[in-house]
């Protein structure tokens, strides 16, 4: 039976390092309210605007190179690319085939996720799919976002500007008949899609500003239509009741129990959802990986930036049993349980 093993992990964030009080100076906000709400201390942003080629696209390839060196293959060696982002380059086409020439890469295919906090779960879904059918032997799957230019950086974007921030993580998904080797255990994968307006940015978009045949209002920019939007208290309420629903999925489907797992790495949403998750399935320190201190939110990069980290500091030894879980925009969440 084929299985899908993580060869190798890799990161990579812009030089560039925001603390609270760097935001202090931007807006009415404080270290202790950031420190307090969302367990953030500082977040990395791409410098300035000048800097066009640290781009989504560029810091998934830099996250891309370290996995591969990791793996111990070359760009040559892959079959397939999963891009997991909602802050593309391009409106489009998508980073993954920016990526592709990157790296220079053969005509291999390159495909994007669009699933925002959960994209890194759909993408690491999609990728072992190919790979248990035979489909691909090596995937690419990268998390990578730049949002510090995307964000409302006035008072009233300050309940989600603080948290967000720039950097990329990237695994090899490889196909294997070693008996010996891990295994992605099981995935799941849930939407709600209802719920969209709740975390969303509507600029650009297809649904509104059909007047003027753009995907702009013109006042878009202005009224500041152009930026996330979030219902906070409502985002974080459903993400603690669907955190645990979705591990106890996970773990359920490969006949495993919480005790079983080495390490549990949840989206780095806010570090608040984190511990109230880890307490409500009796997790105990040790047993669960944050570094949203040091990056903020980085959606789709959060969880392969945390594993990679996890990894290069021996928090996670091969045959370790991993959990890693997703919940945002869409609303999506979902789950993939590993042994590494
Ligand atoms: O990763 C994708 C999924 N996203 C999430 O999971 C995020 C989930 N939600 C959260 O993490 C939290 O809701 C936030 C961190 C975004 C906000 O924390 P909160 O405890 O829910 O705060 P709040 O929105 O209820 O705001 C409380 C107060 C308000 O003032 P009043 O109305 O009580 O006077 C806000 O205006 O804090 C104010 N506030 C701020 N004050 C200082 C909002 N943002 C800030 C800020 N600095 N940056």
């Amino acid at each position: 039976m084929v299985k899908s093993i993580i060869k190798g992990a890799g990161h990579y964030v812009p030089e560039n390092t925001v603390t609270n009080n760097d935001l202090a100076q931007r807006m009415t906000t404080s270290d202790e309210w950031i420190t307090e709400r969302t367990g953030i201390k500082e977040r990395h942003h791409r410098k300035n605007r000048n800097d066009a080629e640290e781009t989504t696209a560029f810091l998934g390839f830099k996250a891309a190179e370290m996995a591969l060196k990791n793996a111990g293959m070359t760009a040559r060696d892959l079959d397939y690319i999963v891009f997991a982002t909602l802050s593309p380059d391009y409106y489009f086409p998508g980073c993954g085939v920016l990526v592709q020439e990157m790296l220079g890469c053969d005509t291999i295919g390159a495909l994007d996720v669009r699933n925002q906090c959960s994209g890194f779960v759909y993408a690491m879904s999609v990728a072992n799919a190919f790979i248990k059918s035979g489909t691909y032997r090596n995937i690419l799957v990268i998390g990578a976002e730049i949002h510090s230019f995307g964000l409302d950086f006035s008072d009233e974007g300050r309940g989600v500007s603080v948290i967000f921030g720039d950097g990329a993580g990237a695994v090899i998904l490889s196909a294997t008949k070693d008996e010996t080797a891990g295994d992605i255990l099981s995935v799941n994968m849930h939407a709600e899609g209802k719920y969209a307006d709740d975390l969303c940015t509507k600029f650009p978009g297809s649904k509104y500003g059909w007047s003027d045949r753009m995907r702009l209002e013109p006042g878009a920019v202005t009224n500041h239509e152009v930026y996330p939007v979030m219902n906070g208290n409502f985002v974080f309420k459903h993400a603690v009741t669907r955190f645990p629903e979705t591990m106890m999925e996970a773990l359920n489907a490969a006949g495993k129990t919480i005790d079983d797992l080495d390490l549990f790495i949840p989206h780095q949403a806010n570090l608040r959802i984190a511990q109230f998750v880890q307490q409500k399935m009796g997790l105990p320190d040790d047993k669960v990986f944050n570094n949203i201190q040091k990056y903020g939110n980085t959606t789709a990069a959060s969880i392969p930036l945390a594993l990679s980290e996890a990894i290069a500091a021996g928090k996670v030894q091969r045959g370790d049993l991993v959990l890693l879980s997703a919940f945002g925009s869409g609303f999506t969440w979902g789950s993939v349980l590993f042994e590494y």
